[in-house]
């Protein structure tokens, strides 16, 4: 086929940040694009799939130093596990790059100089709060306090989740910072702002066309007023490009995120030889989807279109927004023990029994929230993907073996009975996967696989198989051409598993959308091999952590003295970060009759001041510089008679004779984690 005249298709997913793992939701996502995707190249589109992680901010910045390590380490490793786990839904993305990338930071000097260019940035002072300690000012989810509504504790500095109240984070009652829960004082420094409403007519115009009607409807309340101007620069330390020509300030995340999608296509492009910006220039030929979660849409239906007007390059065909991952009913959390990474679910269960699930359940173009129930997934699985799926193959297939694995010829009659049966079920699930409604495309396969199996059953083979061959070889091809259709229209949704399918076929080729309109006779098949595994129910339980009531109880152990030991849970101790220090500088306190000064160098966490209760232990204090010792660097700064402790150095012994606990082992580093 020749394809240079006829368009290209690039499909996006939004880049999951770089600063944890995956979890069911991105791979909703992911999978939702990979199913249209699929199909499309089957109907022989030259389509590309992207993805990147997004690697900047402070999230990703905090999150490297938690872990002790610089964050171009950090994301590396990150990226790693993201494509591993994509790779192991068999999502498949033409390409997969990250935001930290030259390639990114020459887009983002290319979009910042035509945004100079066209008078769209405005500089002006604006108050924050600012970390003495961490010394960096703080995004609003890195503060935590009081909310100034309704009182309740604990908030995050832009809204709360007692009252629903939305705020600054220097509204907030007694803030602190959300790392070390220091007292943030207010500062004002200068930011860079983009003019977001210079371009609200422009986009009231052209987006409610790209999106589908409930995000055009969000969209009208927006232009209700003016759109607010659009905070693009972050004070270091931040993780992120810096502006030219500015000291110490930074690009923000979401301004260099979306440009990661060009940045991308540019990368893989240029690898086969191609130009990518092909598909971003106006008035180009191909086309431009993005699938993003709702929670993303502001940045996907207003900024990034804004950005692209800016820099004059073309708008995405359109934006697909999809709605939330539930776990049996509730929103994924951490606390309710709901929250399920990619990688636990592969560990316990095949990739296409979610893909399917999610299929079964889901339309792109649809915002509401989508249920994984165990139950229904357990039940959907086997009655369905084995029940109507892969027993109409085994089935079939078996007794095949009588008649050495050969189909016969077709009657007229049976021809037309095929067509008829699968004509109205291919052509319906072709509008669905059109239209991106892939519960659809599973209602009709599951009425094609009835439809089959009822053949089946009527005609009983395995019974005319004692005396009528040619009727039973006859049931058997019908039935093997029906089940290729159903192979081949559920192919994008359950890959491999259709695959394998397709190739018992092994003389014929079958994996394109044509395919369907093959009717085949005398085809040799081999032996039929397991194509899926019914699910157990006990399989999907690890899932879920039980909740902290069905933990058995211990009997609580006692010191020799028999005093009884406060139990602390695996949680707790689990939250003490233990590190390496080395003591760099060592005194006396004068005026204190216990304390020593020392200060402590943490590797990748930098350095911490502490105050030891050690002086009676080392009169010589200065023996402990150079010293690696065993320190928990997480410790909430305490202000102290003679300043403030920013960790705790750990002994062994009583208060007169105490000994640091010292790190021999040659390898350690300041700031490797003490386990
Ligand atoms: N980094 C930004 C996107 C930048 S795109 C230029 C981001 N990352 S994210 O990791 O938080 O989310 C990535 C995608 O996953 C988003 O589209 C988001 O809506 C989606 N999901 C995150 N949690 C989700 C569920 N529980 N369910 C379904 N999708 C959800 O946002
Ligand atoms: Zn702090």
């Amino acid at each position: 086929m020749n394809n240079s005249s006829k368009s290209k298709i690039l499909v996006t997913t939004a880049l999951p940040y770089a600063n944890g793992p995956l979890h069911l939701g991105h791979i909703f996502e992911n999978i939702l694009a990979d199913f249209w995707v699929r199909y499309l190249k089957m109907k022989k589109n030259e389509v590309y799939f992207y993805c990147a992680d997004d690697t900047h901010g402070s999230a990703v910045m905090i999150e490297a130093r938690k872990q002790g390590q610089i964050p171009e380490e950090f994301i590396k490793s990150i990226s790693q596990s993201h494509q591993e786990d994509f790779r192991g839904f068999l999502i498949d993305h033409s390409f997969y790059f990250s935001t930290h990338s030259e390639t990114n930071r020459q887009l983002c000097h290319f979009f910042y100089q035509k945004m100079q260019e066209k008078g769209t940035i405005e500089r002006r002072h604006q108050s924050q709060l600012y970390c003495p300690h961490d010394q960096m000012f703080l995004p609003d989810r890195f503060v935590k306090g009081q909310c100034p509504n309704c009182g309740a504790t604990e908030q995050y500095g832009d809204s709360c989740e007692a009252c629903g109240a939305t705020y600054s984070a220097f509204q907030l009652k007694n803030p602190a910072c959300a790392i070390c829960g220091t007292q943030p004082e207010l500062q004002t420094t200068e930011q860079i702002f983009f003019k977001l409403n210079l371009f609200k007519e422009l986009l009231q115009e052209s987006l409610p066309q790209i999106t589908d009607p409930a995000t055009a409807k969000k969209m009208s309340e927006w232009f209700r007023q003016d759109l607010r101007d659009w905070d693009i620069s972050r004070n270091g330390p931040y993780f992120g490009f810096p502006i030219p020509g500015e000291s110490n300030k930074f690009f923000y995340v979401w301004l260099d995120a979306p440009m990661g999608y060009i940045a991308t296509s540019l990368e893989h492009q240029k690898s086969l030889g191609q130009d990518g910006m092909e598909f971003w220039i106006k008035d180009s030929p191909h086309k431009v989807y993005h699938f993003i979660g709702k929670d993303i849409t502001y940045f996907h239906t207003l900024f990034w279109p804004a950005l692209l007007k800016v820099a004059d390059l073309r708008l995405p065909n359109f934006v697909f927004v999809h709605g939330f991952v539930k776990v049996n009913g509730h929103r994924m959390s951490k606390s309710r023990g709901n929250f399920i990474l990619a990688k636990q679910y592969l560990q316990h269960l095949p990739p296409e029994a979610l893909r399917y699930y999610f299929a079964s359940k889901a339309s792109a173009t649809s915002q509401d929230d989508i249920d994984f129930n165990l139950d229904d997934f357990v039940a959907r699985a086997n009655a369905e993907l084995v029940g109507k799926f892969v027993n109409l193959f085994s089935r079939s297939i078996k007794l095949l073996e009588h008649f050495n694995y050969q189909l016969g010829e077709l009657s007229t009659a049976m021809k037309s009975y095929i067509k008829q049966v699968s004509h109205n079920h291919i052509t319906a699930a072709e509008k669905a996967y059109e239209n991106q409604q892939y519960h659809l495309v599973i209602d009709q396969t599951r009425q094609l696989a009835d439809e089959a199996n009822r053949f089946f059953d009527e005609r009983a083979p395995w019974k005319t198989i004692k005396n009528d061959e040619k009727a039973t070889l006859e049931t058997l091809t019908v039935t093997l051409n029906l089940a290729k259709n159903l192979a081949l229209i559920l192919k994008p949704i359950i890959p491999e598993i259709s695959k394998k399918a397709l190739s018992f076929f092994h003389t014929t080729q079958l994996d394109c959308w044509d395919d369907l309109h093959l009717l085949l006779e005398k085809t040799s098949l081999t032996p039929y091999q397991n194509l899926f595994t019914r699910i157990t129910p006990d399989s999907v339980r690890p899932l879920i952590q039980p909740s902290d009531s069905t933990h058995q109880k211990v009997a609580t152990p006692a010191t020799k003295q028999g005093e009884p030991l406060t139990l602390i849970k695996i949680d707790d101790f689990a939250k003490i970060d233990l590190r390496v220090a080395e003591v760099v500088e060592a005194q006396a306190v004068e005026g204190s009759e216990r304390l020593l000064s020392l200060k402590v160098f943490l590797g990748p966490l930098g350095y911490r001041h502490i105050f030891a209760g050690l002086k009676k232990s080392y009169p010589n204090p200065s023996e402990l510089i150079g010293k690696k010792i065993a320190v928990v660097a997480n410790l909430e700064p305490r202000k102290m008679k003679f300043g403030i402790s920013e960790a705790m150095a750990l002994a062994v012994g009583t208060d007169e004779r105490l000994a640091v606990l010292e790190i021999c082992e040659k390898r350690s580093k300041p700031g490797d984690p003490i386990k």
